[in-house]
């Protein structure tokens, strides 16, 4: 790509409060969408808006790995109440809802149509998007995606648009707090997915590759620590931060193939997004660094070596040096209590057996595939979710 996507990002002390300069003078009616556990931290949010002249109506009809038709139900509240900003408060879930209900706002023509990027949107006719994440994970406070589930087919369904991308998204890390240590740390690993995704990516630029290397070192040295004492405001402001500059990073050069398989499984066996993607994470980096690139993509083996050398790895052959750095990604999901297959994620053999056919299609059919930097399918496919279920 030869351009950089972003919204205008609030972050640091009084994010929160600076954000009603933002909104003032732009309208008269918001809608916060959320889901029915965290509508009962909207509090401080709600009077910044309200204070910045706003009536604002909460829809908290969002739900984990939403559907379709969730999305549409937002969509029709907003065609309701039809305000002139529309908020995606939560983790990835929400946001993400809140994102596709927005565009079936502007466009409700399009419902039951592919958004994808050569679709002409020309969003924001009705309204501006505010994204304010409460997890530190999936980066989709700056995103051009919207993550859906198709719950007919049972697959994942991506909204891709460079429209989609929100106008602001207000880091406040005290909105993080309340994550209990098992969400920390599946959404933590998420991040660290997006910046090694994001930097060995066929579509990698110079822009997203600072911001993934970046992003990349902050989870190796806080996400222990927020794990350890989810009171330390220090630790959840880092991961937050993280997690947006990684959202920034593969938001402009997309994922590959720890997010293709994590895809895969997440929507068959119902695992959490993050903790799929830690779980595929060191199989994919074995894969990759270990098959020739496609024509045109970048030398996984030297990208791997420089995020290695990044993380402070600076010894040993190239291939020691990778090894050692998908170690130190094993080491981590293991100090945070993630676990490294889908056996300790009490997925059964007889699962993985029966799932095998359709997990192979997923994935095959994943965009995530088209940006990883070597061809995976058919039996090395099958042999990584094989790798993946038995683990090291
Ligand atoms: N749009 C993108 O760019 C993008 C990128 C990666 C993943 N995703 C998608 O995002 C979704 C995953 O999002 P997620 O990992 O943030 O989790 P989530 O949004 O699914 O939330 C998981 C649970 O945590 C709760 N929660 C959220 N914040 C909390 C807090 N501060 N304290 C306590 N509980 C809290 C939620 O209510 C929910 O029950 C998946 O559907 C995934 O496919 C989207
Ligand atoms: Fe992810």
């Amino acid at each position: 790509m030869s351009y950089f996507l972003s919204p205008k990002v609030l972050f640091g002390k009084g994010s929160l409060k600076r954000l009603g300069t933002e909104m003032e003078g732009k309208g008269s009616r918001a809608v916060l969408i959320t889901d029915k556990t965290m509508v009962r931290h909207t509090d401080r949010l709600v009077e910044t808006v309200k204070k910045a002249g706003f009536l604002v109506k909460i829809w908290d009809g969002a739900e984990q790995d939403p559907s379709i038709d969730v999305a549409l139900a937002g969509s029709r509240v907003l065609l309701d109440f039809e305000p002139q900003w529309v908020i995606g408060f939560g983790g990835g879930s929400a946001i993400d809802t809140a994102k596709a209900a927005w565009v079936l706002y502007e466009r409700p023509e399009l419902e039951g149509k592919p958004i994808l990027p050569k679709v002409e949107l020309n969003l924001r006719k009705k309204a501006r998007f505010l994204s304010v994440p409460t997890t530190s994970g999936t980066g989709a406070d700056v995103t051009w995606v919207a993550v859906l589930t198709d719950t007919v087919n049972q697959q994942k369904q991506i909204f891709a648009h460079n429209d989609i991308v929100p106008d602001l998204s207000v880091l406040d890390a005290e909105l993080t707090m309340g994550m209990p240590k098992e969400l920390t740390a599946s959404t933590g690993i998420d991040v660290l997915g997006h910046a090694v995704d994001g930097y060995t990516s066929k579509q990698q630029t110079d822009f997203s590759d600072g911001l993934c290397l970046q992003a990349m070192k902050m989870v190796f040295e806080w996400l222990p620590k927020a794990c350890r004492d989810g009171s330390d405001l220090m630790a959840r402001e880092k991961m937050q931060n993280a997690a947006t500059i990684a959202g920034l990073g593969f938001g402009n050069s997309n994922t590959g193939l720890s997010h293709a398989l994590a895809h895969s499984a997440g929507a068959l066996y119902h695992i959490p997004h993050g903790r799929a993607v830690g779980i595929a994470l060191p199989y994919s980096l074995e894969y990759i660094s270990s098959t020739p690139p496609s024509p045109k993509a970048p030398d996984p083996v030297e990208r791997l070596v420089t995020a290695a050398k990044f993380v402070g790895i600076d010894a040993g052959s190239d291939q020691d040096r990778i090894q050692r750095f998908i170690e130190k990604i094993r080491d981590l999901e293991r100090e945070i209590g993630e676990p490294l297959s889908l056996k300790e994620a009490a997925i059964t053999e007889n699962q993985m057996n029966e799932g095998m056919d359709t997990l192979v299609h997923l994935a095959n059919k994943d965009p995530n595939m088209f940006t990883t930097p070597c061809e995976c399918k058919g039996e090395n496919l099958r042999q990584l979710f094989r790798d993946m279920w038995k683990g090291v």
